[in-house]
């Protein structure tokens, strides 16, 4: 599993250094530039890459350029950032086919499939970008890797009763073989890991994050036997549901199509 890492700061063609958050912030800019367009019902996704993706919503529709768009945020933190810009927001409950979601991961691999849930938002992330038409994916290069796993570790969301029997039970799935459950520790479910209780949800839950050494053979064989685990909420692998990653990298952004 070797990893394409950027240590900060990259070079753009111009010689002029570009920090990693500028790379957020123009992939971010350009999904939005790109693949929204007025009228649409927009799934909104968290962390530090989406959130250049509100704020260009949010310019967007102050300039005009943009009209009725409606968006489905993907955890509070994303919701009030959208609700200070003027979004309009919504649910799934009525808002159930998005036309497009845009948000931003933390491992891509080869064949698009990706880890998500750094930030601790990947239930929402998934119930959201599952229901988009397309679901855009926002990243600088030192997301890309050959295989998940040693990359980035595996976020999983479990109901906090009995969370240790849990993690035992996630430890021996045969498609994890190697894995190290640890409970997340901090404040809040983001990635800032400060304080020494768990970390709780936005939906009251806990996150273990699955260490690998090695490379995961098979997502879809992790991804099914997690999900079918009593106690897992929701798991950090989305295998087959991007539409398009768009990679900002030194040269420039490029597409990756599955
Ligand atoms: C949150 C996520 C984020 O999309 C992922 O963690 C990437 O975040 P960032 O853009 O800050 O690196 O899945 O649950």
């Amino acid at each position: 599993g070797l990893c394409l890492a950027l240590t900060m700061p990259t070079r753009k063609t111009t010689g002029m250094a570009v920090s990693q958050d500028e790379l957020k912030k123009q992939v971010g800019y350009k999904a939005v530039d790109d693949y929204v367009r007025s009228g649409m019902v927009v799934g909104l996704g968290t962390g530090s890459t989406a959130y250049f993706a509100v704020e260009r919503v949010g310019q967007k529709l102050a300039s005009g350029e943009l009209k009725d768009i409606v968006a489905v945020p993907t955890s509070k933190r994303t919701q009030e950032q959208a609700a200070s810009l003027g979004i309009k927001l919504a649910t799934l409950d009525t808002q159930p086919s998005l036309d497009v979601a845009i948000d931003g991961a933390d491992s891509v691999d080869r064949t698009l499939n990706l880890v998500k849930g750094g930030g601790g938002a990947h239930f929402r992330e998934k119930i959201v970008e599952a229901t988009a038409k397309t679901f855009v994916v926002i990243v600088d290069e030192s997301k890309l890797c050959d295989s998940l796993g040693p990359h980035f570790p595996v976020p999983v969301e479990v109901v906090p009763f009995c969370h240790e029997h849990t993690a035992r039970i996630i430890k021996a799935l045969p498609a994890l073989e190697g894995c190290e459950p640890v409970l997340r520790l901090g404040s809040a479910a983001n990635n800032k890991r400060d304080g020494d209780q768990p970390a709780v949800t936005d939906n009251g839950n806990y996150i273990l994050d699955l260490q690998f050494t090695k490379p995961i053979k098979d997502p879809r064989a992790a991804a099914r036997q997690l999900k079918s685990t009593i106690g897992v909420v929701e798991h950090g692998f989305f295998t087959d549901m991007a539409s398009v990653v768009l990679v900002a990298g030194k040269e420039g952004i490029y597409e990756r199509k599955p």
